[in-house]
């Protein structure tokens, strides 16, 4: 696909979707990681004398106009992130857009309102498509984790203009491949979860491309008693039952070794400081629960670990919002954050809760690419098409 460095952008109005879907509260960004990753290609489009025109969603307003999804509040964190003023017109086609693209100067940089303000955003519809295609001469799509959406402004525009992938796209395609496209081998994923059935693809895709599979979180449970194992009150799935051991038995054909709790953290209530027990994994008492695996299973991820030369993480291995059952998941996290730095490994994790438990366990920096990506990451890791790459592959 053609980048920044391929396309003519001098003189013209770039139309570039990034993901400004942040966390918000009372009105303020409270973090910023999405923002500071597009300045780059802000800064190389302006480079290339282009004006970068920025089109975005924010939550979910299903084609209405709701004040309190307004992109306007993002606008002091992007002015901070970029060190400049930032224009804002208040809808992404019409007069309010056509008026602020006509006077911005070389330089300058523009954000226009929600796209899904407007119904035709998520239709793909082509005539809203078009409507945002007047106002620039060339696109770039910056917003990989916006990608899995075959929406107008991550979609459609790439068919009316002069199309490239942004520079954070571009990193976010490098890493995906460096761990599951061409990866180095042997390849680990470490996949968490609360339930098999939204995992199905995931771990379907998975068994068929890596040499490791550690499976953590309650999907883990749902595996335990698909092989006879007493979980006790644990979260689980007990009617996957034999879609976990037709897995288990097609992960054996292939050689992918999957690994299960050895042994476990239970309790019998699920909340901070709750009495917690280690036991093995067959000695779950019946009124406890697996809230995390225990410290055998993590030293037997580790020892697999140390001999893969990838990693991909996506979920946590406990309950780890709440100690002490966030032990397992820090230390996985620790030892592959030891292992790149080290540079035995490369690590990629993504997916919001992955990335606020690597965060949690201090390790966020230390892995190789933390993808900026939720649902994204996580279609990309089944293998499905992602419409907003594929769109500029054509
Ligand atoms: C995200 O936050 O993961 C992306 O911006 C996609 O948002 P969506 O799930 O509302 O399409």
């Amino acid at each position: 696909f053609k980048t920044i460095d391929d396309m003519d952008l001098d003189g013209k109005v770039v139309l570039t979707r990034v993901d400004l879907n942040v966390p918000v509260e009372d009105g303020r960004v409270t973090d910023a990681t999405r923002i500071e990753k597009i300045v780059p290609t802000i800064r190389d489009i302006q480079q290339k004398g282009g004006i970068p025109v920025l089109l975005a969603h924010f939550d979910r307003p299903k084609g209405q106009r709701v004040d309190r999804m307004s992109l306007k509040q993002v606008v002091p964190a992007l002015e901070q992130a970029l060190g400049q003023d930032v224009v804002f017109a208040d809808d992404c086609i019409g007069g309010p857009a056509k008026r602020a693209v006509a006077a911005l100067q070389p330089g300058d940089v523009a954000l226009l309102e929600n796209t899904r303000f407007h119904a035709g955003e998520e239709a793909n519809d082509p005539t809203f498509a078009a409507s945002m295609a007047a106002l620039g001469g060339a696109y770039v799509n910056d917003a990989f984790s916006a990608a899995h959406r075959a929406h107008a402004s991550t979609e459609g525009l790439a068919r009316l203009l002069p199309a490239g992938a942004g520079r954070l796209m571009e990193a976010e395609l490098k890493a995906l491949d460096a761990a599951l496209g061409t990866p180095q081998r042997p390849v680990m994923a470490v996949v968490g979860g609360a339930k098999v059935s939204t995992k199905l693809d995931l771990l379907t895709n998975l068994i068929e491309k890596v040499d490791h599979l550690v499976i953590g979180g309650g999907m883990a449970n749902t595996f335990l008693a698909a092989r006879g194992i007493e979980i006790g009150t644990s979260l689980a799935e007990r009617d996957m039952a034999d879609t976990a051991r037709a897995i288990m038995d097609k992960a054996d054909a292939r050689g992918c070794a999957i690994h299960l709790p050895l042994d476990i953290v239970v309790a019998r209530q699920f909340k901070a400081g709750a009495e917690s027990q280690v036991l093995p994994v067959d000695q779950c008492p019946a009124d406890a629960m697996i809230l995390d695996a225990g410290p055998d299973t993590v030293a037997a991820i580790e020892g697999a670990m140390e001999a893969c030369r990838t990693l991909i993480w996506n979920g946590p291995l406990g309950a780890f919002e709440i100690e002490p059952f966030d032990r397992a998941t820090n230390a996985a996290a620790q030892a592959a954050a030891r292992l790149t730095r080290e540079e035995q490994l490369v690590s990629v994790a993504g997916g919001g809760d992955t990335v606020a438990a690597l965060n949690r366990a201090g390790v966020a920096g230390d892995f190789t690419f933390i993808s900026t990506a939720g649902g994204a990451f996580l279609e990309w890791m089944e293998g499905k098409d992602l419409p907003g790459v594929s769109v500029l592959l054509e």
